[in-house]
């Protein structure tokens, strides 16, 4: 298991103050910039594309950034967001025609790889790409929005994948992603997770060091 990373979720942030919003939530310990892009059509939501990104990266953000692509085909904006100045890019494999090639064509493009699974997407969608893969991401909601609740079966599921990396022998990083909390993060830590998103959470409330430590403090 690697060291644990915490990834604010910016679909929360304050979209009319982007950049320093995105920075304060990193300043106050955020790891990585988790980045939600929903074309409402895979997802009923729209939300930035990779303009957006670049701003940010222009902006003066550097730490990585963390693409959740909610889009479908995804394969025509991979190379945008690439350019952009992502530094990982997940999809759904239900939204690509051809799951292989989508992977190769992040890494080609210079990315880390990441296959996302809803609630009810089974896990052998992972049987011949895990491999190929830097990252494996559960959601613990229905994609589309933040604020919902966390889904607890989403903690078996965590449980079979922290397995399977386990016996690839890989360094994989296995995400959770939707309703995560202060509450809640010790045992989806315990479930197997290393990288964790949080949203609502973090940009709910006024003091987002507080509870980044306090989460930080429930992973142990
Ligand atoms: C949902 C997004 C999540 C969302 C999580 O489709 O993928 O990243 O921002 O928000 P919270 O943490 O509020 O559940
Ligand atoms: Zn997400």
């Amino acid at each position: 298991k690697q060291s644990p990373v915490i990834a604010p979720s910016i679909l929360s942030a304050d979209f009319a103050r982007l950049g320093e919003d995105t920075s304060k939530a990193l300043a106050a310990g955020g790891d990585w910039v988790h980045f939600d892009v929903m074309d409402n059509h895979y997802v009923p939501n729209l939300t930035m594309g990779p303009m957006v990104l670049k701003a940010l990266r222009d902006y003066g953000v550097t730490k990585p950034i963390d693409v959740h692509l909610m889009v479908k085909p995804v394969d025509r904006i991979v190379p945008d967001f690439a350019k952009a100045g992502a530094s990982l890019i997940s999809f759904h494999p239900e939204a690509s025609e051809h799951v292989d090639r989508t992977i190769g064509m992040i890494k080609d493009s210079g990315c880390q790889a990441g296959l996302v699974f809803n609630p009810a997407t089974p896990l052998n969608w992972l049987d011949h790409v895990l491999d190929k893969l830097d990252l494996v991401l559960i959601m613990s909601v229905n994609p589309g929005f933040g604020g919902q609740k966390f889904i607890p079966e989403a903690l078996e599921k965590l449980r079979r994948v922290r397995r399977l990396i386990d016996e690839s022998g890989r360094a994989i990083r296995l995400e959770i992603d939707g309703g995560v909390t202060a509450d809640n993060i010790g045992e989806i830590a315990a479930a197997g997770a290393d990288t964790f998103v949080a949203g609502s959470a973090i940009f709910g409330t006024h003091d987002y060091a507080t509870v980044i430590s306090k989460m930080r403090a429930a992973i142990g």
